[in-house]
């Protein structure tokens, strides 16, 4: 089985947009890939945040990740801090990846224009990323849209360091699914915990009907009467991915003719919806009931990367010329 690395940072409760784009597929992916995911806290920290948050965020990803359905008994799940050869990697990939070749990431562009100080973390985020995936050299990496940018530059990394010091790593290789951008609820952002635009996975079902409501749908569907564009509606993308396929159809016809309007149609989406997330949230209370199973699997899982990790680096050292004592000390 190719192996295949994949990350979400812990940045408190997940949402059905991390379900969508991310979470669900590394639930199918299982099957085929030998999987490695992890709980990217070193990227993490690049952003502010509150320390004393930063452990339950941690937690609370690795419960819902599990909740989902990733099963430790197929993939490896764990943090990445608990395994410190990311970061000793990252240094490494920090003397071959180019300056230039970073200050080209639009995301770096777009939160260097947001903040005032900028940390070196946000402009060499792509390398420990890079890191992350070579250091198991996995050869798939399931991304969003968002981080295509990143894994082509992770790419580049790799063809330089392959090209001067031997060919160690993969070209690790994107994998799409069919979510590739989930859109907020305001229609407008991609859904993001900090444009506060997203149903979260653990919200309760009157609470999701809350935020369904007033959610943004075609903007040139004022009245009941007026036809509808499914393709510009964000409620009808959420029901492809959630409602069955009869259901899509109809709801497209209906919005098209102008014969439901669109809270109905949100009512719909909801049950859909809750039926998806209702087995999860069960899950998740059964895990949040009790966290030392979710430790244990973490503590697992970072041992196990930990030896393949330490492995890697040994090699790196000795085909860079850095294996003083001949791999007696690791
Ligand atoms: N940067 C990714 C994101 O924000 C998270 C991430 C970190 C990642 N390391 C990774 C994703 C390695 C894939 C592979 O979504």
């Amino acid at each position: 089985m190719k192996r295949l690395f994949s990350g979400v940072q812990p940045s408190g409760e997940l949402h059905i947009g991390n379900y969508l784009g991310a979470i669900r597929n590394w639930v199918t992916l299982q099957e085929s890939f030998e999987c490695i995911f992890c709980v990217v806290d070193y990227h993490a920290i690049t952003q502010p945040y509150a320390v004393e948050d930063m452990a339950p965020r941690i937690m609370d990803a690795a419960t819902w990740i599990l909740a989902c359905g990733v099963d430790p008994e197929k993939a490896t799940l764990f943090v990445q801090s608990d395994v410190p050869e990311h970061t000793e990697l990252a240094w490494i990939l920090n003397s071959v990846a180019t300056m230039g070749d970073l200050n080209r990431m639009t995301q770096f562009k777009e939160k260097a224009e947001q903040q005032a100080s900028v940390n070196a973390g946000i402009f060499t985020y792509p390398v420990l990323q890079t890191a992350d995936i070579v250091l198991y050299k996995a050869e798939r990496v399931p991304v969003g849209e968002d981080q295509l940018q990143h894994l082509e530059l992770a790419r580049e990394i790799v063809r330089s360091f392959n090209a001067r010091f031997g060919p160690i790593f993969p070209e690790p290789q994107a994998h799409t699914g069919t979510a590739r951008r989930i859109m907020g609820l305001d229609n407008q952002f991609k859904m993001s915990k900090s444009r506060g635009n997203t149903i979260a996975l653990g919200e309760a079902s009157e609470a999701v009907m809350a935020k369904l409501a007033p959610a943004v749908t075609d903007v040139n569907r004022k009245r009941l009467k007026d036809p509808g564009d499914p393709e510009k509606c964000n409620v009808y993308t959420l029901h492809t991915h959630f409602s069955p396929e009869p259901v899509v159809e109809d709801v497209a016809a209906q919005c098209r003719a102008a014969g439901r309007g669109c809270l109905d149609c949100k009512k719909i989406l909801h049950r859909h919806l809750m039926d998806d997330l209702a087995p999860i949230q069960a899950r998740a209370a059964e895990l949040k009931a009790h966290p030392e199973r979710v430790r244990d699997i973490l503590a697992a899982g970072a041992e196990h990367c930990r030896k393949v990790a330490q492995e890697t680096l040994r090699e790196v050292r000795e085909k860079m010329g850095l294996c003083r004592t001949g791999g007696r000390i690791s």
